[in-house]
C-alpha cells in the first residue's frame, strides 16, 4: 500500500504538522513501509497532491482547519482513499466546542457549565470564568476572567474568530491529557504550566511547562478522569487515536474541555510519550495508527 503522510496544512499549527509528519514519515520508512510525504501549502491542491503521490492509504499529520474538522477526512472518503483517525462527523463535531458540548450533555458526560454569549453581558457566571472561541485550538483567543472590567477585551479577542463564542465556569485545579488508541486508554499526563493556565505560549514555546507522567493525583482519580476521557472519544464516535483534555477540581471532580482528534504526533508530542509509558515505541505507535486507517 501507498502511503501519503500528510502534512503542513493551511491551518495556524503548520509549523508544529511538519514536525508529526517528519517524525511519523521517518518511522514508518524504518519499518519499511512505501510511504511518502506530501506537503500540503497554500496555493497547491490537495487532490492533486495525493494523485501525484499514488496515495492509497493517507496518514494524517495535519493539525487544525482542514484537517482535524473533517474536512480531508471526506475528501479521503470521494476519493476513494482511506485516512487515518476519526471519521468525517466526529472530526466536525470535535472540532466545535459547541457540538462537543451538547453531545457531553446528552452522554452524561461532565463538562464545564457553559453557554453561547450573544451580546456584552455574563451575570449568570462567578469570576473567574473562561471566554472561549468555539472553533479555535492551541487556546488561541481563550482568556480566564478574573474581573469583569477584562469582559470587554476577552469577547472581542474571542469575536476575532469566526463561530460562536462561549463561556464556561472556570475549573481551578489541575490539567490533564488522557491518550485513547483504538478505543482503549493508553494512560494519561498532568499538564502544570508555569504561566495561568496551559496557553499558546506554554503549549509551543515555554520550556518550564511540567508534564507528569503519570499524574500526581490519586489513583481513583485518574481513574475516573480516563473513564470520562473515553466515554467523550465514544460520545463523539471517535476512532483511531485522540487525546482528550480535562480539568480536575481541587476535590478530584473530572470535566472534560474537548477531545482532540489529531494530538501532535512528534517524538517527544503527549501521545507518543504516554504510548512509551504504556510499552508502546514511537514506531509501534505510528504502525498501529496506520493499521487503523479507514
Ligand atoms: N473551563 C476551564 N477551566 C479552567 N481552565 C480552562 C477552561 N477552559 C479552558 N481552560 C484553559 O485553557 C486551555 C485551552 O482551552 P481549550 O478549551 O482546551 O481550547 P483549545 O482548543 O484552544 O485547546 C486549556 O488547556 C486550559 O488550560
Ligand atoms: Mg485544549
Amino acid at each position: 500500500m501507498k502511503i501519503a503522510v500528510v502534512m503542513g496544512g493551511l491551518s495556524a499549527e503548520r509549523e508544529v504538522s511538519l514536525n508529526t509528519g517528519a517524525g511519523v514519515l521517518a518511522a514508518l520508512l524504518e519499518r519499511g513501509h512505501d510511504a511518502v510525504g506530501v506537503d500540503w501549502q497554500a496555493g497547491t491542491s490537495l487532490p492533486k497532491l495525493l494523485d501525484a503521490a499514488g496515495a492509497e492509504v493517507v496518514w494524517n499529520a495535519l493539525h487544525g482547519t482542514y484537517g482535524e474538522d473533517g474536512a480531508v477526512q471526506g475528501l479521503c472518503a470521494c476519493l476513494g482513499i482511506t485516512c487515518t483517525g476519526s471519521g468525517i462527523l466526529a472530526s466536525a463535531l470535535a472540532m466545535d466546542k459547541v457540538a462537543s458540548k451538547r453531545i457531553f450533555e446528552s452522554h452524561g458526560v461532565p463538562t464545564p457549565r457553559w453557554r453561547i454569549v450573544t451580546g456584552d453581558a455574563v451575570d449568570d457566571f462567578a469570576t473567574p470564568f473562561v471566554i472561549k472561541p468555539g472553533n479555535e485550538g492551541s487556546s488561541v483567543g481563550v482568556t480566564i476572567v478574573e474581573e469583569r472590567a477584562q469582559l470587554a477585551d476577552a469577547l472581542a479577542l474571542a469575536r476575532r474568530h469566526h463561530g460562536p463564542v462561549l463561556v464556561e465556569e472556570y475549573i481551578a485545579g489541575t490539567e490533564i491529557f488522557v491518550g485513547i488508541l483504538d478505543d482503549a486508554v493508553l494512560g494519561s499526563v498532568e499538564v502544570r504550566p508555569a504561566t495561568r493556565f496551559y496557553d499558546y505560549e506554554a503549549k509551543y514555546k515555554r520550556t518550564d511547562t511540567k508534564y507528569l507522567l503519570p499524574p500526581e493525583v490519586p489513583a481513583d482519580v485518574v481513574t475516573r478522569t480516563q473513564q470520562y476521557a473515553l466515554d467523550a472519544y465514544r460520545a463523539l464516535g471517535c476512532s483511531g487515536h485522540a487525546r482528550p483534555d480535562l480539568r480536575i477540581d481541587p476535590a478530584g471532580n473530572a470535566f472534560v474541555l474537548e477531545v482532540n482528534t489529531l494530538p501532535g504526533m512528534t517524538k517527544t508530542s503527549l501521545l507518543p510519550k504516554i504510548a512509551a509509558k504504556a510499552g508502546l515505541d514511537y514506531a509501534s505507535l505510528c504502525e498501529r495508527i496506520l493499521a487503523g486507517a479507514r
